[in-house]
């Protein structure tokens, strides 16, 4: 019996949802615990994409149990929209998608709020996915959120967002100069979703308890990447979850003793969405080249991404914070018209080298990254199925970066179709 999670190890948008997509098939249940809309999963097959944001990313394997943790937050008409896509496309989710009924719920004055929170940072602003994560995990830790298993008491239900949405319209119209938010409107929409949403809510706790008496396989899916973890990303840069490892057991109400395996997945560079430090980012048109080449404009928001060379350093404080066992590098393809290929071995800041990824965001903004350069392969390698047929050069990148984090890569992308991938 082995359960696995998946998690990113840079800032996001790794290729977690390929990969758990290949992996799925060997799996019973998949489960997302952590972050909400803000996740954008791609899965390419056959030329067709789908692009997931709560569901998870083992939906297209009829046969699999999906379910959507407590730690999630949970947008109501983004999932039912998911759903419709699917069922467009002829994939039927009922009987194989399960909701936590203590997952908290994502309002429209949570999405008013992460804009105009925003808009007030001015400069320092994160660049967050307007999606409400912030403000609706705000509300859960404050203890003034409304959690899914509330919206089915209506009359309980309709008194809780009325105090809300009266504490909420003091804060757009008196701080804020905005308009008031209507809490009818809201309760009538959120009704309307109740009712849909209701055949997919259970108790996911005694779910996944009896999956694991049963000896059922499970795979966590993690969504963000470590760099953007609330404790131990780039803070305030980050999201408001923990998208490291640890944020499983709360995330879904398993012991940390069911977790088995743990598989990173990271770029064969590196990516950021939104403001925050970057130590290697690439300026400029060598940056602009390897973003088209990659095609990084974001899954859930189409911003363009900032695209920088391999750092061991951050990927190596994911490692340990996670205890990762095994890693996967995806996007392979993306260097292969690169002549010289950058790795970040450290960082140079005030006469001193940083090998660990500091908390100060003035050494991650201002310090010089030390690079090792290797020579690239100028090879297509997307057709490459078996390791021992990629280039020397390849080969040899790969093996430089196993060195430097100190552990093996097991699976290697070289494209985003589902079959484009190679086992180590
Ligand atoms: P996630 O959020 O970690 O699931 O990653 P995203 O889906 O946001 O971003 C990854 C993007 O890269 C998607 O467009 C994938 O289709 C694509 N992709 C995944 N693996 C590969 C790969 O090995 N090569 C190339 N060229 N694209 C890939
Ligand atoms: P997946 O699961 C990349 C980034 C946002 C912003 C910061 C905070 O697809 O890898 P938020 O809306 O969470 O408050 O935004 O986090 N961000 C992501 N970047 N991939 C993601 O998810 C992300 N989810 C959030 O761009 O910088
Ligand atoms: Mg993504």
């Amino acid at each position: 019996m082995t359960n696995t999670c998946v998690i990113g190890l840079q800032w996001g948008d790794e290729g977690k949802g390929k990969i758990i997509d290949i992996l799925a098939k060997n799996y019973d249940i998949i489960v997302r615990y952590q972050g909400g809309g803000n996740a954008g999963h791609t899965l390419v097959i056959d030329n067709e994409k789908f692009i997931f944001h709560l569901i998870p990313s083992g939906i297209l394997h009829p046969d699999k149990v999906c379910v959507i943790g407590n730690g999630i937050v949970f947008d109501p008409s983004l999932f039912l929209d998911e759903i419709a896509e699917l069922s467009k496309r002829n994939i039927n989710v009922n009987g194989n998608l399960f909701v936590s009924d203590r997952a908290h719920v994502v309002f429209p004055y949570h999405k008013k709020l992460d804009l105009l929170i925003e808009k007030q940072k001015g400069n320092s602003m994160i660049g967050t996915t307007g999606r409400g994560i912030g403000p609706c995990y705000t509300d859960k830790i404050a203890r003034d959120g409304i959690r899914i298993a509330e919206l089915f008491h209506r009359e309980h239900f309709r008194e809780k967002l009325k105090k809300t949405v009266e504490e909420k319209n003091r804060l757009f119209v008196n701080l804020y100069s905005e308009e008031p938010v209507s809490w009818k409107d809201i309760y009538e929409e959120y009704s309307m979703y109740a009712d849909k949403i209701y055949p997919f809510v259970c108790d996911t706790i005694d779910l996944m308890a009896r999956a694991i008496n049963d000896e059922k396989k499970i795979l966590f899916e993690g969504a963000q990447g470590t760099l953007l973890d609330v404790d131990f990303g780039t803070y305030p840069y980050t999201t408001s979850s923990n998208a490291a490892a640890c944020g499983v057991s709360s995330g879904i109400g398993v012991s940390p003793k069911q977790i088995h395996n743990i598989y990173g997945v990271m770029k064969a560079y590196i990516t950021r969405v939104g403001s925050g430090p970057f130590p290697t980012e690439i300026d400029g048109e060598p940056g602009d080249h390897v973003r088209k080449r990659g095609g990084e404009f974001g899954a859930t928001t189409g911003r363009p991404r900032r695209c920088g060379w391999f750092d061991t350093v951050a990927v190596q404080h994911s490692v340990r914070i996670s205890g990762v066992d095994s890693l996967i590098m995806t996007k392979l393809d993306v260097l292969d018209d690169q002549e010289t290929i950058r790795i970040c071995t450290g960082y140079r800041s005030n006469k001193k080298i940083y090998n660990n990824f500091p908390a100060d965001l003035d050494v991650l903004h201002n310090c010089e990254p030390v690079y090792e350069e290797v020579a690239g392969w100028l090879e297509d390698i997307s057709k490459v199925r078996n390791v021992e047929d990629l280039p020397d050069n390849a080969r040899n990148y790969i093996t430089t970066i196993e060195d430097y984090v100190g552990l093996k890569i097991k699976m290697i992308s070289v494209g985003p179709e589902r079959l484009q991938v190679i086992r180590n």
